[in-house]
């Protein structure tokens, strides 16, 4: 065991069965951690990148079954933040000190690509780097944001398992989910994935597949979140996932991807009080916090006990700059693009 994790360590490379055998082996969590931990203060070092988290919209056309936004849940307050609001907040974050905001939403058609364009162009006058996260959307759109001056775009394949991905998101295939991120890398983004653990029938063998599927499409950045099951979606009786597991997807995609930018994901604080800086202990190096204003934050509700809904930008970054500080991190001062 501590053989495949020096391998990985030193090599960046593992067999999908050495990464099922660090898996399913609970003995070795804290070595595991331990090596992601060196390998990103090695390679990536002790800075850590904020991205301020903008939630513009809650209404989204799908039915992903583990989502609180999906079009169903009829027990959500749905919003729509106007053009005005988005530029200010992104305008309010850039005076805080975030180098990116990430827009992030539900696939909401009200917002057009010629919208989009519009508030991309006005948010990159304050110099800051934009990340979008609004789903699936054809090249020609993709191509329209990157004109407009985007950087990066974050879409999770969720799940490498064909079969567990299509049972969960109904209307929607997996190649076209391939062909997203496949149109994203031929357009110069720089692109986030990654995926959930915990899902239903969601296997070792198939969290395997996506630790390495990572690997293959060369991502930039990768998050990793447990799934926490919604009540008002059809998968509120499911056992969701842990906070151990997840965090070991993510210490092995470190081990394996020293270089690319991994978040210390908000589900995992929601899971654990300290989740955040002991992902960032184990091989992250990224912290989304949210600069969405009022009651909106509560509003985006993907599943419950989400962190920080009661509190303000100015309080999130008040407070996660405190926690990166106590842990001997910098909060870094540049755009934070990936560095191969
Ligand atoms: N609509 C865009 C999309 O799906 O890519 C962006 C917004 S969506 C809410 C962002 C992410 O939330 C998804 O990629 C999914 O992994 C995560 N998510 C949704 N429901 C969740 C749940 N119940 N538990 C944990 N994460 C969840
Ligand atoms: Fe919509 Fe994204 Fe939620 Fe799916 S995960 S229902 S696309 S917001
Ligand atoms: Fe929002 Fe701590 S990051 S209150």
């Amino acid at each position: 065991m501590l053989k495949i994790i020096e391998k990985a360590k030193i090599e960046h490379n593992l067999t999908k069965s050495e990464i099922i055998v660090l898996l399913s082996d609970n003995s070795i969590n804290d070595i595991l951690y331990k090596a992601a931990d060196s390998v990103r203060k090695e390679f990536v070092g002790d800075e850590v990148h904020l991205r301020g988290l903008i939630e513009f919209s809650n209404i989204c056309k799908c039915s992903c079954k583990y989502c609180g936004l999906r079009k169903d849940n009829s027990k959500l307050e749905r919003y729509r933040l106007s053009k005005e609001e988005i530029i200010n907040f992104a305008k309010k974050a850039s005076k805080y000190g975030y180098k990116t905001v990430v827009l992030q939403s539900g696939e909401d058609a009200y917002f057009s690509a010629e919208i989009i364009e519009n508030i991309i162009k006005e948010i990159k006058k304050f110099d800051l780097a934009v990340t979008l996260s609004m789903g699936e959307k054809s090249f020609q759109e993709y191509k329209i944001y990157k004109n407009a001056g985007a950087d990066r775009y974050l879409i999770r394949i969720e799940t490498t398992d064909k079969n567990l991905y299509e049972q969960m998101h109904p209307n929607m295939s997996f190649e076209n989910r391939l062909r997203c991120l496949d149109d994203l890398k031929k357009l110069n983004y720089e692109v986030g994935s990654g995926c959930l653990v915990g899902l239903p029938n969601q296997s070792i063998d198939s969290l395997a597949d996506d630790i390495l599927f990572f690997k293959k499409i060369d991502a930039d950045m990768i998050g990793i979140g447990p799934f926490i099951p919604n009540p008002n979606t059809p998968l509120s009786e499911a056992r969701g996932g842990s906070f151990e597991l997840a965090l070991k997807v993510m210490s092995i995609t470190r081990l394996l991807m020293p270089t690319i930018n991994i978040p210390a994901t908000t589900a995992m604080e929601t899971l654990n009080p300290n989740g955040r800086i002991i992902a960032l202990q184990s091989g992250a190096n990224v912290v989304m916090p949210n600069v969405t204003e009022g009651d909106y934050r509560r509003k985006y509700e993907i599943y419950p006990g989400k962190i920080c809904v009661g509190d303000t930008p100015n309080q999130c970054w008040n407070c996660i700059g405190a926690k990166i500080e106590s842990i001997g991190r910098t909060i870094s001062n540049n755009y934070g693009f990936h560095k191969k």
